[in-house]
């Protein structure tokens, strides 16, 4: 009898022994986050799992085509799973997700949390409030910018950059005067692919759909000739950033994500690269966070977006985007870390931001623009029909 209890006792005092070990183990908080070219996003995870216990984030790298993971996540939310916890979302669905009720409102949590929209970058707050709820916090806002190589432009030209004093002709014809130079066999770079991203050039190029045949026109001219890549057509984001980082291009049109390439990896310097606006304007992207409907983990998951959004959390990931937190656009060691912020170049271009257009069912208005201005580009058809297309989709 009494060797019994002994053995109960010490049964019990194992299992005990067992859960308090399993408590101690962190809940494993899903992210479901697009590819990052820079050493910010795991820097970002690492420092939230270093800074506590009870959650640890894992990354789940996804695509970096934006149309490409949209689908994949209405794939696995629409089917009510659970194995996403955060995800990230493109300003520009992400307040169809709101609607079709795939993320959970955040104000509660924020409200206990003490956190209040106002204190967050705008535009990213903006495109996940939907009914009166908020969905979404920053992961980083983004804009669209030209990036050009100062140690091959002359300074005259430098300037008329710096200041937004230029057409796409005349870049087109500084493309031209520069190529060559110091091994950047290319004049310019950006993105004509069809996807996401010929949408946001498009943007820039027609000046925010003012001038859609004219603004076609001098892509089309800059494709056709010289001054860019043969294969410019199926140019992305990425290969832009290949080219520029390795120093075979003069000018970039891309993210500001990619002065941290530079940083990170770069064959060139930053004190090599100069930043402008772009002649029709900055196209606003950015992405940001949102918490499954079907978490299991809502409290880890709101504990990491909290953290991103955090003085601690934005610092790390100044190093490679900007702050979503509008405090921290003034924050020593955010400024330090991301010299965009204190460039001339950099705060024109955010003074001439403009935003894709906006609609419940976005990815079908990009889609028929990219059709329509893809076709054209490639030589399929005429720019009267191309002009036809984006208005057509513009107007839906
Ligand atoms: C960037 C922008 C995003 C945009 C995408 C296009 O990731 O942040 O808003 O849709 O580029 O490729």
């Amino acid at each position: 009898m009494k060797k019994l209890t002994i053995l109960l006792l010490i049964a019990v005092l194992a299992i005990g022994g067992l859960t308090t070990a399993m408590a101690a183990e962190p809940v494993v908080v899903k992210f479901a986050a697009q590819g990052d070219s820079t050493p910010a996003t795991q820097a970002v995870i690492d420092a939230f799992n270093a800074a506590q216990t009870a959650y640890k984030v894992e990354w789940v790298d996804m695509t970096n085509d934006s149309g490409a993971m949209r689908e994949q996540l209405i794939t696995t939310l629409k089917a009510g799973s659970s194995e996403y916890d955060v995800v990230s979302l493109d300003v520009v669905w992400a307040g169809e997700f709101a609607a079709a009720g795939y993320i959970q409102p955040l104000d509660m949590m924020m409200d206990e949390a003490g956190l209040k929209i106002e204190d967050y970058n705008a535009g990213s707050m903006a495109s996940g409030s939907y009914a009166g709820k908020q969905y979404v916090m920053p992961f980083f806002p983004d804009l669209g910018m030209l990036y050009f190589r100062s140690d091959i432009v002359s300074e005259e030209d430098g300037a008329k950059l710096i200041a937004g004093d230029y057409t796409w002709a005349d870049l087109q014809a500084m493309a031209e005067k520069y190529m060559g130079q110091v091994g950047a066999k290319d004049g310019f770079v950006f993105q004509s692919a069809l996807y996401e991203g010929l949408v946001c050039n498009a943007n820039e190029f027609t000046a925010n759909w003012k001038d859609i045949k004219g603004g076609l026109e001098a892509m089309k001219a800059m494709i056709d000739d010289k001054t860019t890549p043969d294969n410019i057509m199926t140019y992305t984001e990425g290969e832009t950033a290949n080219s520029f980082v390795k120093g075979e291009s003069v000018f970039a049109r891309n993210w500001p994500y990619m002065w941290g390439m530079i940083k990170s990896e770069g064959t060139i310097k930053t004190d090599q690269v100069g930043i402008a606006p772009l002649p029709g304007g900055s196209t606003v992207g950015g992405w940001l966070l949102a918490i499954n409907k079907n978490s299991e983990n809502t409290e880890g998951a709101f504990e990491f977006i909290k953290f991103l959004n955090s003085e601690a959390g934005q610092i790390v990931m100044s190093q490679a985007y900007l702050p979503g937190f509008n405090a921290m656009l003034t924050n020593e060691d955010v400024v330090k870390n991301n010299e965009l912020l204190s460039m001339e170049g950099f705060q024109n271009a955010l003074k001439t931001t403009t935003a894709r257009p906006v609609s419940a069912e976005y990815s079908k208005v990009s889609d028929a623009l990219q059709q329509a201005i893809h076709g054209y580009l490639s030589g399929t058809g005429t720019v009267e029909d191309a002009v036809k297309g984006v208005e057509t989709a513009l107007a839906n």
